[in-house]
């Protein structure tokens, strides 16, 4: 059941992108940017915010008053804050539910990922605590509709000894105390959320928490025009004697408070639960079969880092060396971190083919498809190509050429296989041209595959495909998992040009920012035959 939610889910996420792709650009994606667009707003929030609380007056009798001069008397800064404030939280909300399905959708939630996940739930808690403290401090007619429904609320738990809505009805002290606790409660709770933000992304590395410049300038841009078109404002003084009916709500943060008279507070808590409860299980419902995690080996490994830098979910450490070997680090898998995507057995120098003596081993590699077993399938698949051109095809188990079957070598991720294998594949002419084939240029599975492979045969990043590769017989395919007929017709394309190239590979020269790099104890990729 959950998995069919998943996929259409994903189905719909993923005829979404593709225009949004076309549109803006892989990069610019706004989709592929939810992360980075939560800090973004996130900050807008904060200064904002802090902007604010410059004029603002934190005692009970003074806030309407202060709140009413910031929007009428100082609207063309004060004001714009002020709407700024409210549309950035607005948009929190959105980045923080489309981020939600999307990490749902495209699996990202299971295995090891199920940290960042699980550290999501405190965050929705917290950034609707936020929003919710915030109205009341307003103290106009909405932020005694939000005091009275929140207070029933909180009376339906067992906090407080008496119940606090009735402080509500008519002024009381209590009142003004609870006025200044959420005054401080605004304050302290964003900050909390910042800390739990940031504990969300510390098992990811690299995480992007700024969106590119141009998304950020046409998101702000976006906002002040929304602020100066429709700037947010007060609904009238609060009066305590009369009850606030017809109040205009925000329902990013508010959808829930008009259920409370037909649910009760009972029912709206029983809700709010279910879903904690459920966003907390789904990481383990159902249980994804995890493959064994990558395991280094220290004959092969002279400490590069390479294979650190390269996970995306820093499950590599660099730790001192513990074999006597010559090299102060070697690297140090943490089991429980790794996905088994490959990525490091990619960029790990000893990957390579190019053996003369000995088993083909590397510094690094993946126990339940380790790259000796990849290149014999590599070799064996070749040797079933036929026609004028023969294409092969590394494909991920992600993207749109997964469900191939002819001349295809599957991987858990592209950038599994090392730019050598390429080499190998057109210097031993095995074939006439290599396809590496992947997820969409915003979506990639593994988050770094795909820019982690083009760097590499753009000779941007080590290990790259080296100079000596005839790169018009190599094509790179992004297509999601939906775009399976684009995918295929983007491989059929190029196995009609490389049927129109002459039989000779012809030999490009070394660009300028390709950089070679010699592991000195190993046999690597350095050591090639055949040209
Ligand atoms: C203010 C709210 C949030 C912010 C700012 C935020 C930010 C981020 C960022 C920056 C990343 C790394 C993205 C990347 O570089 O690939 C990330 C990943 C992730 N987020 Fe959030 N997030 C928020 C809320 C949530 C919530 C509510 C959930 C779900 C309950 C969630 C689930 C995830 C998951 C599962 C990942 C890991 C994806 C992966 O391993 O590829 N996030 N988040
Ligand atoms: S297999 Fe992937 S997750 Fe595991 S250590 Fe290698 S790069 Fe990191
Ligand atoms: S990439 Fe290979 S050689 Fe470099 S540190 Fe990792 S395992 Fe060792």
């Amino acid at each position: 059941m959950i998995g069919v939610v998943r996929r259409v889910l994903r189905r719909g996420f993923e005829l979404i992108e593709r225009p949004f792709d076309r549109l803006f650009g892989p990069a610019l994606n706004p989709l592929a940017q939810l992360g980075a667009l939560g800090f973004f707003f996130y900050w807008i929030v904060a200064v904002s915010g802090i902007y604010l609380f410059a004029f603002f007056d934190t005692g009970i009798e003074r806030a309407y008053e202060s709140v009413q001069s910031i929007s009428v008397a100082q609207w063309y800064h004060a004001g714009i804050m002020r709407s700024l404030h409210r549309y950035a939280s607005d948009l929190m909300v959105v980045t923080v539910v489309v981020h939600l399905l999307r990490e749902f959708a495209y699996d990202h939630y299971r295995g090891v990922r199920w940290y960042s996940w699980l550290v999501g739930l405190p965050i929705i808690w917290l950034l609707y605590a936020s929003g919710i403290t915030g109205y009341w401090l307003v103290w106009d007619r909405l932020a005694h509709y939000v005091a009275l429904v929140t207070s029933e609320l909180l009376d339906v738990l067992p906090i407080f000894g008496e119940p606090i809505a009735r402080n509500f009805i008519a002024t009381g002290t209590l009142t003004s105390r609870f006025f200044t606790l959420m005054v401080f409660m605004h304050v302290a709770i964003p900050l909390l959320l910042l800390a739990v933000m940031w504990v969300h992304i510390l098992r990811i590395s690299r995480p992007r928490v700024n969106p590119p410049r141009l998304l950020a300038a046409m998101s702000l841009l976006a906002l002040i025009g929304v602020s100066l078109l429709r700037p947010a404002l007060s609904q009238g003084h609060v009066d305590l004697a009369r009850a606030p009916v017809e109040v205009g709500l925000d329902w990013f943060f508010l959808l829930l408070y008009p259920l409370r008279e037909r649910w009760g507070g009972g029912g709206i808590w029983a809700m709010l639960g279910a879903f904690s409860l459920m966003i907390a299980l789904m990481p383990w419902l159902p249980p994804l079969r995890r493959a064994k995690p990558a395991a280094v080996h220290l004959d092969h490994c002279n400490g590069c880092t390479r294979c650190a830098e390269d996970c995306p979910y820093e499950a590599i450490r660099m730790v001192p060396r513990t074999d006597g070997a010559p090299f102060p680090t070697q690297a140090q898998v943490t089991s429980s971190l790794c996905v088994s995507c490959g990525i490091c057995v990619g960029s790990c120098p000893s990957s390579t083919p190019f053996r003369r003596t000995g088993e083909l081993e590397t510094g690094i590699d993946l126990p339940d498809y380790p790259l000796k077993l990849l290149t014999e399938r590599t070799v064996a698949c070749a040797a079933t190509l036929a026609g004028p051109a023969r294409i092969l095809v590394f494909a991920c188990d992600h993207g749109g050429a997964a469900g191939r079957h002819d001349g295809t070598v599957h991987l858990p991720c592209v950038a599994m296989a090392p730019p050598s294998l390429i080499d190998f594949v057109l210097s031993r002419k095995l074939a006439d041209g290599v396809v590496v084939a992947g997820c969409a240029e915003s979506a990639c599975f593994h988050r770094l595959g795909v820019a982690w492979t083009e760097q590499r045969i753009a000779a941007t990043r080590d290990p790259y495909l080296r100079a000596r590769v005839p790169r018009e017989r190599v094509a790179t395919v992004w297509a999601s998992a939906l775009e399976i007929r684009k995918a295929e017709a983007m491989i059929a394309a190029f196995a009609a040009e490389v049927a129109q190239l002459p039989a000779k590979p012809l030999r490009s020269p070394l660009p300028a920012t390709a950089r070679a790099v010699a592991p000195e104890r190993l046999e690597a990729a350095a050591t090639g035959d055949g040209v």
